[in-house]
């Protein structure tokens, strides 16, 4: 059977060579421990871990290391887990260490891959090839039922092809999931009689790992037609469980609040490549990956790497539609499909519901841009035919 490699960036501790570092890694992930111990057979050595390859590198080394895909548990995403990225960051034999990427062989991938993927949302909402414009409602807490559903409407009216719930909206009193999912599904059944037009809305399911399948159906029950959850906060157990039920016959929005505190770190934790790689596994349908021109800081190369990990070969998975978020407006509109492509998601809230005139100006200008794009047209050129996107490059300005 084909091994799992995970490749590190790491410095070693003053006085420790980079071998012994390494080693320290690939032994604390196995059979090792910090002093030789009797206690291991001769038949235990075959799950040792193996360091295959350390270069230098920009004053850090990267390592590759193999661990033998006997210590992993079939299915088992928690334990995958804890060998490549466990103990390891807490050794005092490195001073930093970062988990790059990880490959695993298709053996240990025994998970159906997303239900819809980008051609399945493309087919839901009726589009073949050009970006989707997304809002996350804001306020993103505080708004009654009613005014969650009128803003969702303004929205989609105004021509955003997806609405989302922000990470920490779930279902507190001020506005129940009950009243809240048949009010805003309510406004977008207008929005389709109105215009012929389907649009989303990821409802956030996101509560405790044994209640989420039961939360997520009571959703879909409301109408939901599309779920969210916030997947390092809740854990990928419960995205597993979300991807693996029946009753979940929506596509599943997944955000990534608290990524920055393992990602932002270039010395030390975790990119996002391998949580992108999990999330593919287990069934998440769209996933944030960063902007390149946004609030957030994440350089291209890096967003670039994460959705090929989405949308490259794996396994015959379907691919994942990318999801840029944060800080966008209708002027950063170019900077982000020049740079990420038009297979990709582009969200903003207060570069929509900040538009002088309002939410569904607001969706309009960031369409505008789109179609701008998407015909070669120069933004300012396309600016002086649409007012509400004159309007929006007057506010914010370009890039
Ligand atoms: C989400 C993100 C979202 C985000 C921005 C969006 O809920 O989808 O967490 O909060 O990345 O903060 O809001 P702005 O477009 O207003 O920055
Ligand atoms: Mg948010």
């Amino acid at each position: 059977m084909p091994d799992v490699f995970a490749t590190y960036s790491f410095r070693p501790e003053k006085g420790t060579s980079p071998e012994e570092a390494a080693r320290w890694i690939a032994e604390e992930e196995t059979t090792g421990t910090w002093t030789k111990i009797g206690t291991t057979a001769d038949y235990v050595r075959r799950l040792d871990g193996e360091v295959t390859r350390i270069t230098p590198e920009d004053g850090h080394y990267i390592v590759k290391i193999r661990y033998p895909a006997e210590i992993f548990e079939p299915g088992n995403v928690a334990q995958y887990l804890s060998v490549v990225a466990g103990n390891l960051f807490g050794l005092k034999k490195l001073s930093a260490v970062r988990l790059l990427d990880m490959d695993f062989p298709e053996s240990l991938i025994p998970f159906p891959g997303p239900r819809f993927g980008i051609r399945g949302i493309r087919a839901i909402v009726g589009t073949t090839n050009r970006p989707h414009v997304g809002t996350i409602i804001k306020p993103k807490v505080g708004l009654s039922p009613e005014d969650t559903a009128e803003v969702a409407y303004q929205a989609a009216v105004g021509g955003v092809d997806l609405i989302k719930d922000d990470e920490t909206l779930t279902d507190q009193a001020f506005c129940p999931m009950k009243e809240r999912v048949p009010k805003v599904m309510a406004g977008l059944g207008k929005v389709k009689e109105e215009t012929g037009r389907n649009v989303l809305y990821a409802v956030n399911v996101t509560t405790r790992a044994d209640k989420i399948v039961a939360k997520a159906e009571e959703a879909i029950t409301l109408g939901a037609n599309m779920v969210m959850v916030d997947v390092i906060i809740a854990g990928f157990g419960a995205l597993q469980a979300l991807g693996d039920a029946p009753g979940i016959t929506v596509p599943i929005h997944v955000h990534r609040a608290m990524h920055a505190a393992m990602t932002r770190n270039k010395e030390h934790g975790i990119a996002m490549r391998p949580f992108a790689r999990l999330v593919r596994w287990l069934g998440g349908d769209q996933l944030h990956t960063g902007t390149v021109s946004g609030k957030m800081s994440h350089e291209a190369d890096e967003v670039l790497g994460d959705n090929a990990v989405l949308t490259g070969p794996c396994f015959g998975r379907k691919r994942v539609f990318p999801v840029s978020s944060g800080g966008l407006h209708p002027g950063k509109v170019f900077a982000e499909l020049e740079t990420l492509g038009t297979d990709i998601v582009l969200q903003a809230g207060g570069g929509i519901h900040g538009h002088p005139d309002g939410t569904a100006a607001g969706a309009m200008a960031m369409r505008q841009a789109v179609d701008a794009f998407m015909e070669g047209i120069p933004l300012e050129e396309h600016a002086k035919q649409h007012y509400e996107l004159e309007r929006a490059l007057k506010l914010w300005g370009i890039g």
